[in-house]
């Protein structure tokens, strides 16, 4: 485990509170007369450190995030899409314990001045971290709502110093299938390939995950980086990423590349546009109530004020 996450000096509060409160604490802490109540955990967080495993520094971003109350982290990290170990809800979390994240390598290629491959630590360094609570609307139209830990992603593709050619950016996962059984059989193309605009891997909302509930990411989330990108449907959000490519056309996608006629590209969460084989004007919220009442589903994922300018002037029926 790399020395960033293992001697971290703060601890998040999710470690020394019940998830329940945690969401109640943490807005007091961003309130400001968090200070004093920090100061007053001290002892107590010091001795719960010991027990707290992976446990992140970061400051909350309230201004990007959503106010509803987080899903469990029960129903986080073991409901989940991740079909290098398994097409179940529940395969991932069964099937990644034993999943290596380190030592971990990251490969930046193409249109950019600085390209090689650099182990993770060296990629996460200058990035402090901040919490964003985001939703999570899968394209099967479920969503959650999920305190990630990351940095944004364009803080990242900048220092790369990506030259004019680069218009779009690929992801791509490792591709391992000693440790990823699903890879053993042809459920999808491997490796699973995402990829963005240029200038919607840009925008401010665009996050690298390194961590939930405050704590390092679980390796059935996507561990040890994932993508969010919370204006899109889940399956963008490309898990355990080893390659990033500044390309200048777009690229062949997994999703889209392997049944262009239900995933588009561009994956705006978009209750006008119905998959061909189900509606996403509603979808069922994960959790507690996971059976109560559908919720409307918001167009660009309830972003629309940050993100509907990027498509300005383009036919979202077109390109979906
Ligand atoms: N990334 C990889 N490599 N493989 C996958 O199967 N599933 C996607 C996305 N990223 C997937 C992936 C889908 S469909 C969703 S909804 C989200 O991961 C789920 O993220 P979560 O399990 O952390 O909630």
């Amino acid at each position: 485990m790399s020395k960033k996450f293992a001697d971290s000096g703060r601890i998040a509060p999710s470690d020394i509170t019940p998830h329940r409160q945690y969401l109640s604490r943490r807005t007091l802490l961003a309130g400001g007369i968090g200070l004093v109540a920090a100061q007053g955990l001290a002892g107590v967080t010091r001795r719960a450190s010991a027990q707290s495993a992976g446990a992140l520094a970061f400051t909350h971003n309230a201004a990007f995030s959503v106010t509803e109350q987080p899903n469990t982290y029960t129903d986080i990290t073991t409901y989940n899409n991740y079909y290098e170990f398994g097409t179940d809800k529940s395969d991932p979390s069964e099937n990644a314990q034993n999943f290596h994240t380190r030592p971990w390598n990251v490969t930046i290629g193409g249109e950019a001045e600085l390209t090689g491959t650099f182990n993770l630590e060296d990629i996460l360094k200058p990035h402090p971290l901040e919490e964003r609570v985001y939703r999570l609307r899968c394209v099967e139209a479920w969503s959650m709502v999920i305190p990630w830990i990351g940095f944004p992603l364009g803080d990242l593709l900048k220092r790369f110093k990506p030259t004019s050619k680069a218009k779009f950016v690929e992801f791509k996962t490792l591709y391992d299938p000693k440790q990823m059984p699903g890879q053993r059989a042809r459920v999808l193309e491997w490796p699973y390939v995402e990829g963005l605009r240029m200038d919607e891997a840009m925008h401010p909302l665009a996050l690298m995950a390194v961590g939930l509930y405050g704590k390092v990411l679980p390796n059935q989330n996507g561990a040890p980086l994932r993508l969010i990108v919370p204006w899109k449907y889940g399956f963008k959000g490309i898990k355990s990423i080893v390659s990033i490519k500044f390309t200048e056309r777009a690229p062949r996608t997994t999703w889209a590349g392997s049944a262009a006629n239900e995933y588009g590209f561009f994956a705006n969460v978009n209750p006008e546009v119905d998959h061909p084989r189900w509606s996403q004007a509603t979808e069922r919220h994960i959790g507690a109530n996971a059976f109560g009442p559908r919720r409307p589903t918001l167009p660009f994922n309830g972003y629309a004020a940050q993100v509907a300018g990027l498509y300005s002037g383009m036919d979202l029926r077109k390109y979906y």
